[in-house]
């Protein structure tokens, strides 16, 4: 595992899109695993400067999505695929039918959940995962205790999580309280993963999950198990790591 020191969000956010920018112009067909949540918008942000100056093509690039919500239609604004949308895909010449998000919608999920899987394999897997770490630990929506086994799955969010979501629903009856996830499993079989981490708010769990040990209640601590895992954090998120 690498591990890479940026002085603030915005430096963590252009380092991360330098990453993944050299992943396309390395293979411009590739599958980029992609996340949502506060901490990649930036990312996504600098990979659309770039587009825009000319220096990015997303013309063959395809993408698979972490997760989504159970329950909400795509148009829906707290939706993940309105989300990527909005950041990235109607920004930049990505094909949308190259684009991919597990459909919360879908009326028998153990079937999507499986489809979705298969789709995954079907692009030849994912070149770089981008993650972003839950409080508790969780990458994906994978809470903790989640076997490091499972492939595309549905979840049960945990209470933590619902609470950390709320700020961006009405109120926290109105947050989902299910999800369909890739598992630790499908994230592990990326042949990068690049995590990013900003703020003091996750330096107790940066620090143990990567110099921990290696357990389901930290399910983001699997990825010390991963030959090819940089970490592109901000001074604060590393602030409680061993020096
Ligand atoms: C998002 C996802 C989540 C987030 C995590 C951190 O697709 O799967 O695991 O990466 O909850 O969220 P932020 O970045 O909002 O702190």
């Amino acid at each position: 595992m690498k591990i890479y020191e940026a002085k603030d969000y915005r430096e963590m956010s252009r380092k991360a899109a330098n990453i993944l920018s050299a992943q396309i112009i390395l293979k411009p067909d590739c599958v980029l695993g992609l996340a949502t949540g506060s901490t990649p918008i930036g990312t996504y942000d600098q990979l659309v400067d770039w587009y825009k100056k000319g220096d990015l093509d997303f013309a063959e690039v395809k993408t698979v999505n972490l997760d989504e919500y159970r329950g909400l239609a795509r148009d829906n604004d707290q939706s993940y695929y309105y989300f990527m949308h909005s950041h990235l895909f109607d920004r930049v010449n990505i094909k949308p039918e190259n684009t991919n998000v597990p459909d919360g919608m879908a009326e028998d999920p153990a079937a999507e959940c499986e489809r979705y899987e298969a789709l995954i394999q079907s692009l030849g897997g994912v070149d770089i995962q981008l993650l972003g770490i839950g409080h508790n630990g969780h990458i994906g929506f994978n809470e903790p205790g989640t076997s490091f086994a499972k492939e595309t799955h549905c979840v049960d969010l945990t209470q933590r999580t619902i609470e950390a979501n709320k700020r961006f629903f009405p109120s926290v009856d109105d947050v989902p309280k299910q999800a369909i996830s890739m598992g630790i499993k499908t994230i592990m079989r990326a042949k990068k993963i690049l995590l990013i981490a900003s703020g003091e708010e996750k330096a107790d769990i940066v620090a143990k999950a990567f110099f921990g040990p290696v357990v389901p209640e930290v399910p983001a601590s699997i990825l010390q198990m991963h030959d090819d895992v940089v970490v592109v954090a901000d001074s604060a998120a590393l602030s409680k790591i061993p020096r």
